[in-house]
């Protein structure tokens, strides 16, 4: 199969998947998609400053981004456009939104502009099959000086072992696999691309972050 028809595919598995959901998105994971909020206080982005979101969902992210952080750029894509049509409706025309293919984005064809200061991945990896091509092409999205931040499911360690087998069934379900060697596929980027690597780990393993520096 081609790229593009293995894009086309994931996309109309994505839209599947979130066409009802989109609508109880919001709610529904802030009960289990632990971490946002941290990478959101982490940015450390000042005025003027741009941000990508890769496979930005419903906006939820770019919208308390641009709370916390006043005056930045927010862009966000995603390969679904049902969750498109709701960050579209929440987020003002102030945030650049489009569709794209993490594993295959062109953001000066999306944006006009090939480089952000911060380029955030939040729960979007463990959803992309070829999750290591994505994380390679947001690095490479990443203008001189600029930060990654990456959140996903971590070994989940901490939990009782029925716990920790019920998430990842169910998670599965959504079409969710926890990428539990990212630190280390992270590493091998960094090593790679001269970048400077750091990787935290959520309470009970619950999640993991990782920040690339370039
Ligand atoms: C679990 S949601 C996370 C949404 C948002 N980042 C958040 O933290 O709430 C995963 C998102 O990744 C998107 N996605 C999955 N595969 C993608 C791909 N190859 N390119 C771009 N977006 C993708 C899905 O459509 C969905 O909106």
């Amino acid at each position: 199969m081609t790229g593009t028809a293995l894009s086309q595919d994931h996309a109309a598995l994505m839209d599947k998947v979130y066409r009802g959901q989109r609508h109880i998105y919001d709610f529904t994971r802030k009960y289990y998609l632990f971490g946002r909020d941290r990478l959101i206080r982490e940015l450390d982005a000042a005025p003027g400053m741009s941000v990508l979101e890769v496979g930005c969902g419903t906006g939820r992210n770019l919208e308390l981004i641009a709370r916390a952080w006043p005056q930045v750029q927010c862009h966000g894509f995603d390969i679904s456009s049902e969750m498109l049509k709701s960050a579209r409706a929440r987020l003002g025309p102030q945030v650049r939104l489009a569709p794209g293919d993490a594993t295959r984005f062109d953001a000066s064809a999306l944006f006009g502009r090939a480089g952000f200061d911060r380029v955030v991945l939040s729960y979007t990896l463990s959803m992309i099959p070829d999750w290591q091509a994505a994380l390679e092409q947001a690095a490479a999205a990443l203008a001189p000086g600029g930060v990654l931040h990456a959140v996903d499911f971590g070994d989940l360690a901490g939990l009782p072992s029925p716990l920790r087998k019920g998430l990842r069934a169910w998670l599965a379900k959504f079409h969710v696999s926890p990428r539990l060697d990212l630190p280390m596929v992270a590493a091998r980027l960094a090593g790679e691309k001269s970048l400077r690597i750091a990787v935290k780990r959520g309470p009970l393993g619950y999640y993991q972050l990782v920040q690339l520096s370039r």
